[in-house]
């Protein structure tokens, strides 16, 4: 793993997409696979920015997100599709039909998870998945366990998720479950990075970092990746000797 450290959220944003710039350059079309949360934030808005000065274009880029609550339209405020489409699509050049969701509503999660992969495969496969970090080591909605998954499923969310999210839901009760990629499918992506800022973030990148591989961990993963850059702040970085 390539472990970089930033001095904040600010840096990691301009450093991480630079790493889409070097991407985009090479590979027009590349495949993303793209999070939610306010970790890339940052890296989103300087998309945009690289975007809007024609350093960059994703009018030929496909991308594909990593989860999607369920029992909520994705029209919803606080949907991810909607999220999306605030924080980075609608201000960009990316075709609309380009866009990968797993449906949350869906009535059929095989078929559904079934449907994704194909959807990923056909594409070519992630070229570059970005992920950010749960406190309690989660990567996309893949909750401690004790294995780990492979294609989507749909999950229950663990009480450390809901105590993290239920903030952007104000007084309404946020989703129990979700629909998610699995390790397997975050694993097959050509690289991956992974962002993690805020002192929260640091015991789960302590964990990750010592090697140990358990899905009680579900970023512990990540050490049998053969190319996977995780950039952090002080802060997330904190306990890493
Ligand atoms: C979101 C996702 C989650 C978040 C994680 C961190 O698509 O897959 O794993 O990356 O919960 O969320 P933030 O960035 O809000 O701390």
């Amino acid at each position: 793993m390539d472990i970089r450290i930033f001095n904040d959220a600010e840096e990691i944003g301009v450093a991480a997409a630079e790493l889409y710039r070097e991407l985009l350059t090479e590979k027009p079309n590349a495949v993303l696979g793209l999070a939610t949360g306010a970790t890339p934030v940052p890296t989103y808005k300087n998309l945009i920015k690289l975007c809007n000065e024609g350093k960059i274009s994703f009018k030929d880029v496909t991308t594909f997100n990593l989860d999607e609550y369920c029992d909520l339209d994705k029209n919803d405020k606080n949907s991810y599709y909607t999220f999306m489409h605030e924080n980075l699509f609608n201000s960009i050049d990316i075709m609309e039909e380009n866009v990968n969701f797993l449906d949350g509503n869906t009535a059929d999660c095989d078929a559904e998870s079934k449907r994704y992969a194909e959807a990923i495969k056909a594409a070519g496969g992630i070229d570059l998945q970005l992920l950010g970090i749960g406190t309690n080591g989660h990567i996309a909605f893949n909750e401690p366990a004790d294995k780990f998954t492979d294609e989507a499923f749909k999950v229950t969310l663990t009480q450390s998720t809901i105590n993290s999210n239920q903030k952007y839901f104000g007084d309404v009760p946020m989703p129990r479950y979700a629909m998610t990629m699995g390790i397997g499918s975050i694993m097959r992506s050509k690289k991956i990075l992974l962002i993690a800022t805020g002192e929260s973030k640091a015991n789960a990148i302590k964990a990750l970092i010592s090697g140990n591989v358990t899905p009680q961990i579900p970023c512990s993963i990540l050490n049998e990746h053969p190319d996977t850059v995780i950039m952090l702040d002080k802060e997330a970085a904190s306990l890493i000797k």
